[in-house]
């Protein structure tokens, strides 16, 4: 086992000719509008329609919309450094592909593992989420499921069935589920819309006051949860003022979670190199605006200590004395939540997709399938897994570990960008960062910074999955790789394997 073979990367070219290999070709199809769609499809989510909510009510009172502004200042900067890879590199697996050609084999695997982690879990955690919504709009309606198989018991039947539908709609076809994508996006915005509009009449200013709740001292929190940075330099806990609106911000950056999919169906976009950053920068603006939009109406609606933690934008109405508001809302929110379940499957499926036509994992679980232009066996694997950890896992426990996941992938992609033009300089590179290398610096600094306010115990049990991907590298990828075969693009591997 030598380090130099551990740090070989792929050429930019070989991954576009892989790419071409008829039996692992996926159908291009995909517009900027699609890929744009793609993107808010899978953006909005758990994020507005929960996470904000606590943001503001334990760290920022109304100025959590300064943290939805930092956050998106963070991801604006690793979007564009997505951009400039997705344009010039645009095959399938995202950041994953990107360090195989600029890092090294063991980075992209890394990443790609990484990957897997934000987008199985994300798809789990918001499928529960999904479930929870659902249980308030039934409640609404007065139906009420069994407790035994509801939101919150010992098995999530709801999140299970929702996994079980989305699965089987994204075998049968990326363009298939676009379509039902589509119209869930359609009505998700809509809702968005309907809670800034109909509650701009709602907003009293004095809950806006004041506007940064003054710093206090948190109440004693389990060393396991604490942020690491605080723990390692001792300072003491603290929530709203200046530094609550940067806790809140690590904490909103979830909302933004999913806009980095996008590059992830690089492969299946008809205009690559154009529609890619339009539809990675275009979401991220759009969503960007409705979450200000959406923090300044929430907040000046209720007063910030009395936000609902759990379904924050139905509860706002309720308060207000309009609950067939809220009865629409969640409904909204339950069509919204489904289409991020089902884009995070599909981004899921794409990486284990790309690493398996790399023979990092067995090649013949890549194979498409013919008839639907789809990888089947990894999509109904990933889906099989994302039903049961959404159906069994206690709520609550993963969301950080999907922020780490993400800004692991960011951070790295930041630092990829003028590692690869300093090795590639000629590479045709369609849309570029400005200003590099600074940007992507303070981009993978600003990613750092965000990771080290998470919790002791998202550390431990992060540092646990990334040693179980080594162990699963150094026993099969590092051996069979393509790169370690040296085999040349069109030719079968040595040994064909299935998980
Ligand atoms: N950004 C996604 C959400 O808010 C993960 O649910």
């Amino acid at each position: 086992m030598s380090f130099a073979n551990m740090m070989r990367t792929k050429s930019v070219e070989q991954s576009i000719a892989e790419g071409d290999e008829p039996e692992y070709q996926l159908k291009k199809r995909l517009t900027a509008l699609d890929l744009t769609v793609f993107g808010v499809g899978v953006v909005i989510g758990a994020g507005i329609f929960t996470v904000a909510g606590r943001a503001a009510k334990d760290l920022a009172g109304p100025s959590v919309v300064i943290s939805f502004v930092v956050a998106a200042l963070c991801c604006a900067l690793a979007a564009l450094c997505y951009a400039e890879f997705a344009s010039s590199i645009p095959v399938s697996g995202s950041a994953y592909t990107f360090s195989y050609a600029s890092l090294g084999e063991i980075v992209a695997w890394i990443i790609g593992w990484d990957l897997l982690l934000e987008l199985m879990l994300g798809a789990s955690v918001v499928a529960q989420g999904w479930s929870a919504y659902l249980g308030v709009f039934l409640d609404h309606l007065d139906i009420t499921l069994p407790e035994s198989v509801s939101y919150g018991s010992s098995f999530d039947l709801p999140a299970f069935l929702l996994v079980a539908v989305l699965t089987v709609l994204v075998s049968i076809g990326i363009k298939e589920s676009l379509r039902v994508n589509l119209a869930l996006v359609a009505l998700k915005v809509f809702i968005v819309l309907f809670v800034i509009f109909a509650g701009l009449f709602f907003i009293k200013g004095e809950n806006y006051q004041p506007f940064i709740p003054p710093n206090q001292p948190a109440e004693q929190v389990e060393t396991l949860k604490t942020p690491l940075i605080e723990w390692v330099f001792g300072f003491t806990q603290s929530h709203y003022g200046v530094t609550g609106i940067l806790a809140a911000a690590s904490l909103v950056f979830f909302a933004y979670i999913g806009f980095d999919v996008v590059a992830t169906t690089a492969e299946e976009a008809k205009n690559p190199q154009r529609d890619l950053p339009r539809g990675i920068l275009g979401s991220l603006l759009i969503c960007t605006v409705l979450y200000c939009a959406v923090a300044l109406v929430m907040t000046g609606m209720v007063k910030y200590d009395k936000i609902s933690s759990e379904a924050s934008l139905a509860k706002a109405f309720e308060d207000v004395g309009h609950p067939g508001f809220a009865t629409l809302i969640s409904a909204g929110a339950v069509a919204g939540l489904t289409t991020v379940v089902m884009t995070l499957l599909i981004g899921a499926s794409r990486v284990v997709f790309a690493m398996s036509r790399d023979w990092l994992l067995p090649a013949s679980l890549g194979k498409v399938n013919t008839k639907t232009g789809t990888p089947i066996k990894i999509t109904v694997g990933i889906g099989t897994v994302v039903a049961l950890v959404a159906a069994l896992t206690p709520v609550g426990e993963l969301e950080y570990m999907i922020n780490i996941g993400t800004l692991t992938a960011f951070f790295l992609v930041s630092v990829a960008v003028p590692v690869l033009r300093r090795r590639n300089p000629k590479m045709e590179r369609p849309f570029k960062v400005p200003f590099s290398p600074v940007l992507p610096i303070v981009s993978a600094l600003i990613c750092l910074y965000l990771m080290l306010t998470l919790p002791i115990e998202t550390w431990i049990r992060f540092v646990i999955w990334m040693a179980l991907g080594f162990i699963i590298y150094f026993i099969y990828g590092y051996h069979r790789s393509r790169l370690a075969q040296g085999h040349r693009a069109q030719e079968e591997p040595v040994e064909k394997s299935t998980l």
